[in-house]
């Protein structure tokens, strides 16, 4: 969850890993710091809080630090303070870690017996302990290192420097992402690409069990048993101005309205525009054993979740075979049934959620087939997976998921649509139904879009409400989590989504006066259904905002406020259209309340621990 940047070169690095360390903030922001050697000596600075808190302390570095190495924190161990922020240090070693070590515990007692002192209350400084240790009998950081790598069980990206050692940084992977950055007269690591795009597009992922040492003119990687590896570059296709904001006031707000021109481009990417048909090649379908499949079992966490829950209402009818959603943290330790009939898909953004990878690697392990859907290209996910299929929708900065959700329901429903096009077996008249509907989509998305100031007024009424309830039916139900999520994650609101159904079984006691129900109700199927559970709530008083279409006189006469949605044609891909009303509203209402819309309190956008 944390941030590691690091830079080795022949100009002064404070800047550069300060400002690496900014591209990286999404990742844990509650506490920081920098560590750099100038004379051979170690020199840092740590600050608890973000960043901002960070940068007044930096003039304390030498300017004269061609090496160095930062870390944003999102703490397990120990509290967010300065004295756990990392790096850690010790005589002329400092440590920088992202990850757990379990058996911290253990280590740290045997290291106190043995005289050690230790400065913090984080797992990460047994390892700087260790080391240290080591360096008196094996005086140099790579023997040491594969000597105690042994003892460490757990999860980490290290980042080490040693004045002993003053032109050379390493960096040592098991569980947690690390990537190099391949420069001109000088080299970079950092536990995420993006943090690298605008200083080099010449990337090298480290795999599990891997260790690095970077200079200004060279980078040698070896594995844990001390065997030099030939690891080629590869090149990153996202541009620094991707992950720039672009004029808007927050990342979020650019990446909702960035949605119809993703979910444009996806389509047009996969989808042959003249023949409908489905580019499965290109999505990764070709590389699978269709005829082995029996089931689908979906794993993924949070909006990642909700987005596979969709998929049950287009994947499972295309297919025509059973698919199951689970949620990656549950799945992983129920020793599940899976065989090699089960096609096991991952779903993520980042392609880093541990629990997620542990389930694909649980699946790899029975013999299943893997699969996963994922935005960051050459992120552990795919690399553990048969074959993937890559969202493309630019890099996405925001913690709170917006357009990774709607890329995602979008993939989910072409990935059905393309095995049912390679098996034959979608009638002509339901495949050409759901081609209609694939065109109808970014424009409807960006309309849409287009109702942005709708949806801020509609916040500015129910703003200081301190819980809603959101309801749906249908696919519209998982639009009601999604809803939900967006408002508690950026909002601090208590909010609980809620299948329209389900309400009279108990969260109907909830309802009065005071609690506003954001009910969506778009034309599909579900619509009478859904409108009789409306009319409940309302001979409760219930607050009601309805999101349904623009002409539904019916459903907006029930309600209190509404904001019109425009409609499609399918209602697996109509989520993608209501959710943006949906994520307009979190957004307006967080900026009323005044939170930290991007970087919101306690959360990261890569969970890379479990
Ligand atoms: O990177 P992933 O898609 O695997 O992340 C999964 C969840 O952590 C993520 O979707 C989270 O729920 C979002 N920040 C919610 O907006």
């Amino acid at each position: 969850m944390c941030g590691v940047v690091g830079f080795v070169g022949v100009r002064p690095g404070v800047r550069v890993i300060f400002e690496g360390l900014q591209r990286l903030e999404y990742r844990g922001y509650d506490s920081a710091g920098i560590a750099t050697i100038s004379g051979g000596k170690i020199h840092a600075v740590k600050s608890d809080g973000k960043l901002l808190r960070l940068e007044p302390l930096l003039h304390e570095l030498p300017e004269s630090s061609f090496i160095g190495m930062g870390h944003t924190r999102w703490a397990t161990h120990g509290a967010p303070t300065t004295q756990n922020a990392h790096p850690h240090l010790l005589g002329n070693l400092a440590l920088i870690h992202n990850g757990i070590i379990e058996n911290y515990r253990e280590l740290k007692q045997e290291l106190i017996a043995d005289g050690h002192v230790f400065s913090s209350e984080t797992d990460s400084e047994v390892v700087l302990h260790l080391l240290s240790r080591e360096l008196k009998t094996t005086p140099e950081i790579k023997g040491a290192l594969l000597k105690i790598i042994p003892r460490l069980r757990g999860a980490y990206g290290l980042g080490i420097m040693w004045g002993g050692e003053p032109e050379a940084l390493y960096l040592v992977k098991e569980g947690s992402p690390a990537v190099i950055g391949v420069g001109d007269g000088e080299n970079y690591f950092a536990s995420d690409a993006l943090s690298l795009l605008p200083l080099t597009k010449s990337v090298i992922f480290l795999n599990d069990g891997e260790i690095a040492r970077l200079t200004k003119s060279s980078v040698d990687i070896c594995d844990f048993s001390g065997k030099l590896l030939n690891r080629p570059p590869s090149i990153l296709s996202w541009t620094a101005a991707s992950a720039e904001k672009q004029g808007y006031r927050h990342y979020m707000l650019k990446e909702i309205h960035e949605q119809p021109a993703v979910l444009a481009n996806i389509i047009g990417r996969l989808v042959n525009p003249l023949t409908g048909a489905i580019d499965t090649k290109q999505m990764g379908i070709d590389d699978l054993d269709l005829a082995k499949i029996r089931s689908i079992v979906y794993v993924a966490c949070g909006t990642a979740y909700y987005s596979a829950m969709i998929s049950k209402y287009s994947v499972e009818q295309f297919i025509g075979v059973p698919v199951s959603v689970e949620l990656a943290s549950e799945f992983r330790y129920r020793d599940p049934y899976l065989d090699p009939s089960t096609l096991v898909i991952a779903v993520t953004q980042s392609g880093e959620t541990a629990d997620t990878l542990a389930c694909i690697k649980h699946a790899v392990a029975r013999g299943c087939q893997t699969f996963a859907i994922c935005n960051v290209q050459h992120s552990s996910i795919p690399r553990a997976t048969k074959a993937t299929l890559y969202m493309e929708a630019g890099p996405e900065v925001g913690v709170a998921s917006t357009k990774a959700f709607t890329s995602m329901v979008l993939c989910h429903y072409l990935f059905g649509l393309g095995i049912g096009q390679k098996k034959r077996q979608i009638p002509a008249d339901v495949y050409e139904k759901a081609i209609q509907a694939l065109k109808q989509l970014p424009s409807a998305a960006d309309r849409a879009i287009s109702t942005a100031g709708l949806v801020e007024d509609v916040s500015a009424k129910y703003y200081e409400s301190g819980n809603f309830i959101f309801m749906g039916r249908g696919p519209s139900f998982m639009v009601a989590l999604e809803g939900a999520l967006k408002l508690k994650e950026i909002s601090y609101i208590h909010a609980e989504g809620y299948a329209g159904g389900e309400l009279k079984h108990g969260p109907i006691a909830l309802v009065d006066k005071y609690m506003p129900i954001v009910a969506i109700a778009p034309l599909d199927s579900h619509y009478e259904k859904m409108i009789s559970n409306v009319e409940e709530v309302r001979a409760r008083e219930g607050l009601l905002i309805g999101v349904g279409d623009l002409h539904d006189e019916r459903f907006k006469n029930l309600c209190q406020d509404y904001i019109a949605c425009p409609q499609i044609s399918d209602a697996a891909l109509q989520t993608i259209v209501s959710v943006i009303s949906l994520q307009f509203l979190s957004y307006y209402i967080a900026v009323k309340r005044g939170t930290d819309v991007d970087q919101p309190r306690n959360l990261a956008k890569s969970v890379t621990v479990e």
